[in-house]
């Protein structure tokens, strides 16, 4: 089976355990509404690549683990995207979950996602409960406070912003979980793979604020230029056009140096290299054109 496709499945058998009856319907079609279909399922397709790189020999913890990050990952978009964050209408190409199912609805959504992320990871603890109680420990830590995405969030809250604190909590936090989870779940030390998700992450803040600035709301499928119009500082308006996408090409280089020593260590350096050409549209490389860049 493809990445892709033991990813979907495991995300609609956590959807299908939180959604069963006597589940308030509205709730659940929110909930669904909020995970399929999916965005890009970057952070899981890192975690499954990394335990493919480590043997993968519990491959059922494998797919517990991703899905569970993507749950986090849904979850926290879907908070995002409320009036009191971001106030955003869409996501993913259509109404963010608020615009379609009410606030209420999107509060107790994303509630609902992340409960759903742990119990996934607890009802696959049969299958390794030293790796279960491993992987919990690696989620709650890159989801909650002091490190992980509310902390992030945190960050926006404050008069003076940490910027690497709030860039490494904010997005690096997940990719951080997801080469150690990856690692994790195949019975590797999870600590190694730490660089390989930091850089990533890292590269990922800079594409997104280059695609923030270059591509168009029909492109991302949510709104653009969020950057600007909230204030936030971004790698673009450090560094300009040019500089950002020469930062991101030097992220990627040392994530691939940093892939630790394993079986599948070629394949998933092709893999990071193929990641970065899906970063940053080629069709919003060819747009931008500022004079003195
Ligand atoms: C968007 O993440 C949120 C950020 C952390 C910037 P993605 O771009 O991975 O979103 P989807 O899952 O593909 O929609
Ligand atoms: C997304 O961050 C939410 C989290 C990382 C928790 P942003 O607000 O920067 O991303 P988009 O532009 O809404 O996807
Ligand atoms: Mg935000
Ligand atoms: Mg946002």
């Amino acid at each position: 089976m493809s990445l892709h496709a033991r990813l979907e499945s495991a995300l609609d058998a956590a959807l299908s355990a939180a959604c069963a009856p006597p589940a308030p319907p509205r709730l659940a079609h929110a909930m669904r509404h909020a995970v399929v279909p999916g965005g890009a399922r970057i952070r899981p397709t890192i975690c499954l690549s990394v335990a493919a790189a480590c043997g993968d020999d519990r491959p059922a913890l494998a797919d517990a683990a991703a899905a569970a990050l993507e749950l986090i990952h849904c979850a926290s978009l879907v908070h995002d995207d409320l009036p009191c964050f971001d106030d955003a209408g869409t996501r993913r190409g259509r109404p963010s979950v608020h615009a379609a199912y009410s606030e209420p609805l999107a509060v107790l959504t994303g509630d609902s996602l992340i409960v759903a992320a742990f119990g996934t990871l607890a009802r696959a603890a049969a299958e390794a409960p030293d790796r279960s109680a491993t992987l919990v420990t690696l989620l709650s830590r890159n989801t909650g406070m002091p490190f992980g995405i509310c902390a992030g969030q945190g960050w926006e809250s404050e008069r003076d912003i940490d910027l690497a604190a709030y860039h490494r909590a904010k997005t690096g936090a997940l990719f951080v979980a997801a080469t150690q989870m990856g690692a994790a779940a195949a019975g590797q030390e999870p600590q190694a793979w730490e660089d390989l998700g930091a850089l990533i992450g890292e590269a990922f803040q800079v594409a997104d604020d280059l695609r923030d600035t270059l591509c168009d709301a029909d492109m991302l499928g949510k709104p653009v230029g969020q950057d600007d119009r909230l204030g936030r500082p971004s790698a673009v308006s450090e560094l300009g056009v040019q500089g950002a996408l020469r930062r991101l090409d030097d992220i990627l280089s040392g994530a691939i140096a940093s892939i630790p020593s394993c079986p599948g260590e070629a394949r998933l350096a092709g893999m990071v290299r193929a990641y970065a050409d899906r970063l940053v549209p080629s069709a919003a490389q060819g747009r931008w054109a500022v004079p003195g860049e």
